[in-house]
């Protein structure tokens, strides 16, 4: 997903734009580009490639400017090339923009550019923004806020986007309609960016733009004005961000550290909820809806890829301790299929950055068809988070490695503190009991600690595995969603393709893969279908699978079949699912590295896919 980065002050503007873009390279992107304002004179530097090499462009040029603008694009309209990479300039050069989103409407608004004579170097869509905005200023002798307004009520789709006014040195603009961007608010500098990371060391004050919002901005000042031109008041938020959790901190990648971070991770998700000798949870953003939910009857979980594997795993906790009938559905099949909700259904969306376009669409057609909409995010401040009726942030930190790890397991851990209250609050668990499943969770980030122990096991087999071609993955009950997560790591850090699979399904088809080349990974923690995969784990040897085992540490019977096995601590089946993926999680990470893939940034993928 691209990124912004804006800076205007009293400091030379390149060095803090260009660290600001290495902040948001775990967004994944294509080429980068930045323009350096200094008054009377604007440089552009842009390359399909890293911000590294911008950087090596920029550096040895001496140039110098108090304002500037950064982009780093993930290509939707157009190769990712010099050209198409942004900031993209007007036709006479009197704007500049950086701009994330999709503007729908591009193709039409281009074709009447061109028939009044306008020139187009690009192929994005932003380059149209752009000479609109030209278009209208000339033609309209409009301000250059004016001219910008104007644009942005003729164009259809989403746009996160900064501008900059060759005729108005001094100022630049920020607008936002379902593409997230946020203000720094420093003292005499400003800062715009699509989040906070790129902020946070140079200021804690932020101002989160909401979908119409358009800020100008000086060294001074931030004028808030909404693009349909009432007056807007600024909500300046404390961010709780600090710069050492966007670090790698000595790890290799962030996808280790934060693998690493778990047991840290998970109990800053119930820190200051458990309720010490009590039966109970504080989950404040749902305490006023918790009684609502109660009394649901049906709960729609909506939600895309790791997430989505979070609330598969829900639907079995929510079923088991609240007896609600809980459905899953890919955000993006939901928000497409007309679905049918009725009153009293709960829809709640599970999104680890609060932005993933088609989770953000299906919550607002949740609520246009009078669902109560909740929320599990882990960003403050995301359009998610701020879109639902209420909800809950897992705090698991920034998740900066694009392949979510920490997200699942804190995903999970606050399903499972939501079902055990709404259990609880229906009578279904007894004080006694819900004593014990806090006992558990309280005793789990020891437990996640001793499970990532597992480590150079994972990286031995991956050396074993690491020039697999395929990869099948299987589980029963709550470890289904499980395998499906610990296919989904190898394949998107690896790039060898992955399959998870229920246990039971294989003999329905995947059986005729297995051979003595295909690594089958069995999720066979001791849970309640243990014994059935026993039966699942003999039909693959019979014909030569070699089987990954993860299991209950001690196991007797599982790890005398398998060819290989990794061990986790015992624990509740509800939190099994958080135990049983860390080995899969290190497994993938270690084949990744070892195929000198980029783990933090694998090719193709976002870290929030914010377009549809
Ligand atoms: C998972 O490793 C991927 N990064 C991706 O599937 C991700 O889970 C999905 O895009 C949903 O993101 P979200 O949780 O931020 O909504």
């Amino acid at each position: 997903m691209c990124g912004i980065v804006g800076y205007i002050g009293s400091r030379q503007a390149c060095d803090i734009v260009i660290n600001g873009l290495k902040r948001l390279e775990y967004r994944g992107y294509d080429s980068a580009g930045i323009a350096i304002c200094n008054g009377e004179k604007t440089e552009i530097f842009k390359c399909a490639g890293r911000v590294r090499d911008l950087e090596e462009m920029v550096m040895g040029k001496n140039v110098s400017g108090t304002m500037a603008m950064g982009h780093t694009r993930w290509a939707t309209h157009g190769e990712p090339n010099e050209i198409n990479a942004h900031p993209q300039v007007s036709y006479r050069g009197h704007f500049i923009v950086v701009h994330n989103g999709i503007i729908e409407n591009y193709a039409r608004i281009k074709s009447h550019l061109e028939s009044r004579d306008v020139k187009f170097t690009s192929q994005t869509d932003t380059e149209v923004l752009a000479n609109l905005m030209e278009h209208l200023y000339l033609e309209g002798d409009l301000s250059a806020e004016q001219a910008i307004i104007m644009a942005l009520n003729k164009v259809e789709g989403t746009y996160g986007i900064a501008v900059y006014c060759r005729d108005e040195p001094g100022k630049m603009f920020a607008a936002r309609q379902g593409s997230p961007l946020v203000i720094g608010v420093g003292e005499g500098e400003n800062f715009i960016a699509s989040d906070a990371t790129p902020i946070v060391e140079y200021t804690q004050r932020v101002i989160y733009l909401n979908d119409d919002d358009l800020a100008v901005i000086s060294k001074d000042e931030m004028v808030l004005k909404a693009i349909k031109n009432k007056s807007v008041e600024p909500e300046v938020k404390k961010v709780d961000l600090k710069i050492g959790e966007i670090d790698k901190e000595g790890y290799p990648h962030f996808m280790l550290k934060e693998i690493f971070e778990q047991p840290r991770a998970i109990h800053d998700t119930f820190r200051g909820r458990v309720l010490p000798n009590q039966a109970g949870l504080m989950l404040g953003g749902l305490h006023k809806v918790f009684d609502t939910m109660a009394a649901s009857d049906r709960i729609l979980i909506v939600a895309c890829g790791t997430s989505w594997h979070a609330g598969l795993v829900g639907e079995y906790i929510l079923e088991e301790y609240c007896r609600i009938p809980v459905e899953v559905e890919y955000a993006s099949e939901f928000r497409y299929r007309d679905p049918i909700i009725k009153k009293g259904d709960i829809v709640l969306a599970i999104s680890q950055s609060g932005e993933t376009a088609d989770t953000l669409a299906a919550v607002k057609l949740a609520k246009e068809r009078g669902a109560l909409v909740l929320g599990i995010c882990n960003v403050v401040g995301s359009s998610i988070s701020r879109e639902t009726n209420a909800g809950v942030f897992t705090h698991a930190g920034p998740e900066i490695g694009v392949a979510s790890t920490k997200a699942f397991t804190t995903q999970v851990v606050t399903l499972a503190m939501i079902a055990f209250e709404i259990g609880y609050r229906k009578g279904l668990l007894d004080e006694t009991h819900y004593r014990s499943l806090i006992g558990e969770l309280v005793a789990l980030p020891e437990k996640v600690e001793k499970a990532l122990k597992v480590n150079d096991q994972a990286l031995a087999l991956a050396k074993i595995y690491k020039d697999s071609t395929n990869a099948l993955y299987l589980g029963r009950g709550l470890l289904y969603p499980v395998a499906l997560e610990g296919a989904l790591k190898l394949k998107e850090i690896s790039y060898i393709h992955a399959e998870g699979y229920p246990a039971a399904e294989m003999k329905h088809g995947p059986i005729a893969l297995i051979d003595e080349h295909m690594p089958v990974v069995v999720v066979a923690t001791k849970e309640n279908s243990y014994e059935k995969i026993v039966s699942n784990i003999q039909e693959v040897k019979a014909r030569k699978g070699k089987i990954i085992a993860v299991v209950t540490e001690g196991d007797q019977i599982i790890s005398k079949m398998a060819d290989y096995v990794m061990e986790v601590p015992e624990t509740i089946t509800v939190f099994a699912p958080v135990l049983a993926v860390i080995p899969l999680q290190l497994f993938s990470y270690h084949i990744a590295v070892l195929r000198g893939c980029n783990v933090d940034q694998p090719r193709n993928l976002a870290k929030s896919v914010t377009v549809e």
